[in-house]
Order: C-alpha cells, then sequence, then structure tokens
C-alpha cells in the first residue's frame, strides 16, 4: 500500500508534544491513501492522539481545540463565553477582583479537563469550511484584506527570499499569511501549520486542498508551547499575529527555538502591543487600565510589546536580524537561530 503523507511526516518531523517521543499509527480508516482517522501512540509514553477527519489532533490529554482569548482563560479559565458576555455576566468589579487576586496569588482559575479534544460540534463546523464554495468565499475575503497590507506583502518578499524547503506557519489561524505566501512560493518541499483551534485547521485544510498542495502539507492542531516536532528541523518558521494571542506565550518563543534549524529564520508580523492603546478606553471597555493591564500581562505571560518581545526572543537564544516598522499598527522580525 502507498504511504500516505501523515506517515511520511510521522517518520521524518513529528514527534510526541509531552516526550517528544516518536508517534506510531494505529487503527487507521483510510480513502485511497489518505489517512481519515487514526489513533496515534507515543512509543515512549503510550500517550493516544487522534486524527479527525484527516487532521491530527496533538494537544496534551484534557485540552480541548478551541482558542480562547489569553486575558480570559487566564482569570476564568477555559471557557466559551466571550469577555464581553463574562463583563456582563460578573460585572467589570467582579472581573476586576479577581484578576488582581490572581495578580496576588490568592487565586488560580478551575482547570478543566475535556475527554475529547474534539466534539460534534467542532467536527460538523470543520466539515463546512472544507466545502468549496466556503474555501473560496473565504479566499475572496483574505484577497480584499489583504490587497492593501503593505506589512503582509512584506513578510511574505521576505520569507520568500530564504528559499526555504522546510516551513511551518505556527499560529496558522484563518490562513491570511499562509494563503499570501503559497500565493508567490510553491518551492517547498515540506509545509507544515497549526492552530490550537480545530476549525482553523480545517480551513487552512480547505486552502491547501484549493491549491492541490496537500501533497506536501499538513495542517494539524497543535499547541505552540508544546509544539509535536523533532527538534532542528524547519528552515523557516512564520508567525503572522499569533504570538499576541498566546497564553505563556515565551514558552512558544523557546519551542519555536527549539524546532527551528541551526542558522533557520524566526519571522513575525506583529502589534506594536497594549502600551500603545489609550488607557481610558481600556478602562472603559475592558475593566483595567493600560499600566493594570501591562502588570497582568507581565504575570500571566501574555504579550505586553515589541520591547519586552525582543528582550524574550534574545534571552531565547535568538540574534534580532531584522526589526522593521511597517506602519501606525504593525512591525516585522526576522531572528535567527
Ligand atoms: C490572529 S490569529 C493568527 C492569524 C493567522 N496567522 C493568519 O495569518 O491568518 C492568532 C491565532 O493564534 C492561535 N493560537 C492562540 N494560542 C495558541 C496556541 N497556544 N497554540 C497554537 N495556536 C494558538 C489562535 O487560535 C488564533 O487562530
Ligand atoms: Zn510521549
Amino acid at each position: 500500500m502507498k504511504e500516505s503523507f501523515l506517515e511520511y511526516f510521522l517518520r521524518e518531523s513529528l514527534a510526541c508534544p509531552i516526550c517528544r517521543g516518536s508517534l506510531e499509527i494505529r487503527k487507521a480508516t483510510r480513502r485511497n491513501s489518505v489517512i481519515q482517522r487514526a489513533i496515534l501512540s507515543c512509543v515512549s509514553c503510550s500517550t493516544l492522539f487522534k486524527v479527525y477527519a484527516r487532521i491530527p489532533v496533538l494537544l496534551k490529554p484534557g485540552q480541548y481545540a478551541c482558542w480562547n482569548h489569553p486575558h480570559v482563560e487566564a482569570v476564568f479559565g477555559f471557557t466559551l463565553e466571550s469577555y464581553e458576555e463574562l463583563l456582563r455576566k460578573y460585572g467589570v468589579e467582579e472581573v476586576r477582583r479577581r484578576a488582581f487576586r490572581i495578580l496576588r496569588g490568592e487565586y488560580s482559575p478551575p482547570k478543566v479537563f475535556f475527554k475529547e479534544p474534539v466534539d460534534r460540534r467542532l467536527l460538523a463546523i470543520g466539515g463546512w469550511r472544507i466545502r468549496k464554495c466556503y474555501v473560496e468565499r473565504h479566499l475572496r475575503r483574505i484577497k480584499e484584506q489583504t490587497k492593501s497590507s503593505t506589512s503582509l506583502r512584506r513578510m511574505v518578499d521576505i520569507a520568500r527570499e530564504y528559499s526555504p524547503c522546510k516551513i511551518l506557519d505556527m499560529c496558522s489561524g484563518g490562513g491570511f499569511f499562509l494563503t499570501c505566501l503559497i500565493e508567490k512560493y510553491r518551492d517547498f518541499t515540506e509545509f507544515y501549520s497549526f492552530d490550537i483551534d480545530y476549525k482553523c485547521a480545517k480551513r487552512v485544510e480547505g486552502t491547501l486542498t484549493y491549491y492541490k498542495l496537500l501533497d506536501r502539507s499538513l495542517p494539524m492542531v497543535a499547541d505552540a508551547r508544546a509544539m509535536p516536532f523533532k527538534e532542528n528541523y524547519f528552515d523557516i518558521i512564520t508567525n503572522n499575529c499569533g504570538f499576541n494571542q498566546i497564553l505563556g506565550y515565551t514558552k512558544a518563543v523557546k519551542e519555536a527555538y527549539r524546532v527551528l534549524k541551526p542558522g533557520g529564520k524566526l519571522i513575525v508580523r506583529e502589534f506594536y502591543g497594549i502600551t500603545t492603546w489609550d488607557s481610558g478606553l481600556t478602562r472603559r471597555n475592558l475593566g483595567f487600565t493600560v499600566d493594570e493591564l501591562v502588570e497582568l500581562y507581565r504575570h500571566y505571560d501574555i504579550y505586553v510589546n515589541k520591547e519586552s518581545f525582543i528582550k524574550i526572543l534574545e534571552k531565547t537564544g535568538f540574534t534580532i536580524e531584522l526589526v522593521e516598522d511597517i506602519d501606525d499598527k504593525y512591525y516585522l522580525l526576522v531572528c535567527t537561530k
């Protein structure tokens, strides 16, 4: 039987996100040579993971394949409610009280353990996101929203300059950067993308199917803080506005460093950060002044601004090759391992 691409990737690059052991396939259901469903087992720690409708979900046991805003998760633990809903439900004073109790070490939000990272609801949403008409509509939206973005175009040009073979797009979200990149560059041999959110991974699967690239790419669900890859693997890692969305983002910086080849590049497009926000507005809309947010975000290890991010990158071992302030919202970074 012809080897599936997932089997190839399992041998080459993938590893258990917990112990970095090798993963082997058990009980696979295939269509042609493509694995539709499977159980993946770590040969070292025996943890089991699953492939849900072609997407490997390599999260630690108990995690749900859905994104929470880092501020929300830090204060409330994992929840499907938005910050606006939580503010309405508890009132701003209670939200502030909780946040400051966490800061003083008097309280930590409850941990929720999910039996399955992907349930019927996520499977259903993922299913329609790969239908051709939805993919085409999404790609039109991406084109429309990115056509005047100088910073995104510049990020794509920088990535192409390195002529990378092995690419990882982390925190791939709806695939805005990824789509702009594959429009201009397809000379890679392996293209991986991951997001903690199953719906996002399915959206990217739809895009990669549309561009007929699924024979050398793998969209998946993974956690940037515990990446399911062997070390020293990628030529480049790209991250478009993802670091500011991760609770505990220093771990993600360390993981990016671990899985890059020596000499490999981390290419980032990011917001300047919360220190450029209007304090009156944040107090009114979020319940906290900018200074309070900075204190909380430092405590929770959430992205604060460009300057503190660069310090963390350097402390991790990266050499900063390029810092480019593009417009009043975004800047670009290129860092070398
Ligand atoms: C602003 S979006 C990224 C946009 C995307 N790069 C693009 O070009 O369209 C940020 C993404 O980070 C993801 N994310 C947040 N925490 C994560 C984590 N711990 N691991 C992986 N992805 C994460 C979110 O699910 C979200 O989709
Ligand atoms: Zn393991």
